[in-house]
């Protein structure tokens, strides 16, 4: 179960909800230059603000979210600042694992893990083992992630089955995706003030809900979550379609998308 942390907000009610948040976590490098800090105190600030995160959109009844922590272009960073994200990583499961499970939470990873060091590794597997069974709310660790990579993989998966090509579907390559089985991401946010999507996830936010806003991830607070997704309730979702009432206009009645 979750609880409601006491330093937050009362929590607003909204008409619709996503089912799925996804956030691209940026900002933390500018967040400590901002402070006179190294980018290293800026990827700490930002390890500690995913948890309230994480029990603000459970309180929310939102039901997987996808963090994206390491993208498979950070790779290019400098060693050390690799290095330290890396152990950050690790250092957030070490910290938070037990809490996260009794508070329900199963915990994904989503990435090749492959290329992360083998305690990571480790970590991360223990991690996912752990938290299995839990139903509360799904978190996908997006860590060494890219979204090409995760479509070139899918296609892989595809050809090592011997799956024909007119069998080759969209709904072929969902299913062989990391995030096959799950909904798509309805809302899709990124801090840090860019409007890019940085190869997060390309194929499954097609449909996505983006919401750019220009805090810097370390800031990313409870009112936060609540402000993306009182406009998230805001939006008409079309799906390339017609409303209900014939209309497009987003004055018209809920498209009804999300349940
Ligand atoms: C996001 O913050 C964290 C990672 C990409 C790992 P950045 O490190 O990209 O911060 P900025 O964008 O330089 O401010
Ligand atoms: C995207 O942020 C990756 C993560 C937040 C993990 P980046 O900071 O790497 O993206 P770019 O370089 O600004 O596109
Ligand atoms: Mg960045």
């Amino acid at each position: 179960m979750v609880v409601t942390s006491q330093t937050a907000p009362p929590l607003p009610e909204l008409t619709s909800r996503p089912r799925h948040v996804a956030i691209i976590m940026d900002g933390n490098g500018r967040w400590a230059n901002g402070r006179g800090l190294g980018r290293s105190e800026g990827h700490r600030a930002g390890a500690e603000a995913i948890r309230p995160v994480i029990e603000r959109l459970a309180e929310h009844g939102v039901e997987v979210l996808t963090l994206f922590g390491f993208s498979t272009e950070n790779w290019g960073r400098p060693r050390a600042e690799v290095q330290t994200i890396l152990r950050l990583g690790g250092e957030f499961i070490d910290r938070y694992l037990e809490e996260l499970h009794q508070r329900g939470v199963q915990l994904r990873h989503l990435g090749d893990p492959e290329r992360l060091p083998g305690v990571l590794q480790k970590k991360v597997r223990q991690a996912v083992e752990r938290t299995a069974h839990n139903d509360r709310m799904i978190v996908n660790l997006a860590f060494n992630y890219g979204g090409r990579a995760d479509i070139v993989s899918a296609v892989q998966r595809l050809i090592a089955e011997g799956v024909p090509a007119e069998r080759v579907t969209e709904e072929a390559i969902t299913a062989r995706l990391a995030t096959a089985g799950l909904p798509e991401p309805d809302l899709l946010i990124r801090t840090g003030g860019e409007r890019r999507v940085s190869n997060f996830l390309v194929w499954q936010s097609s449909y996505s809900e983006y919401y750019f806003t220009d805090r810097q991830w370390p800031d990313f607070d409870a009112a936060a979550v609540d402000d993306a997704l009182l406009e998230y309730a805001q939006r008409r979702r079309r799906f390339g379609r017609v409303l209900d009432d014939g209309s497009r206009d987003p004055g018209s009645d809920e498209s009804g998308a999300n349940d």
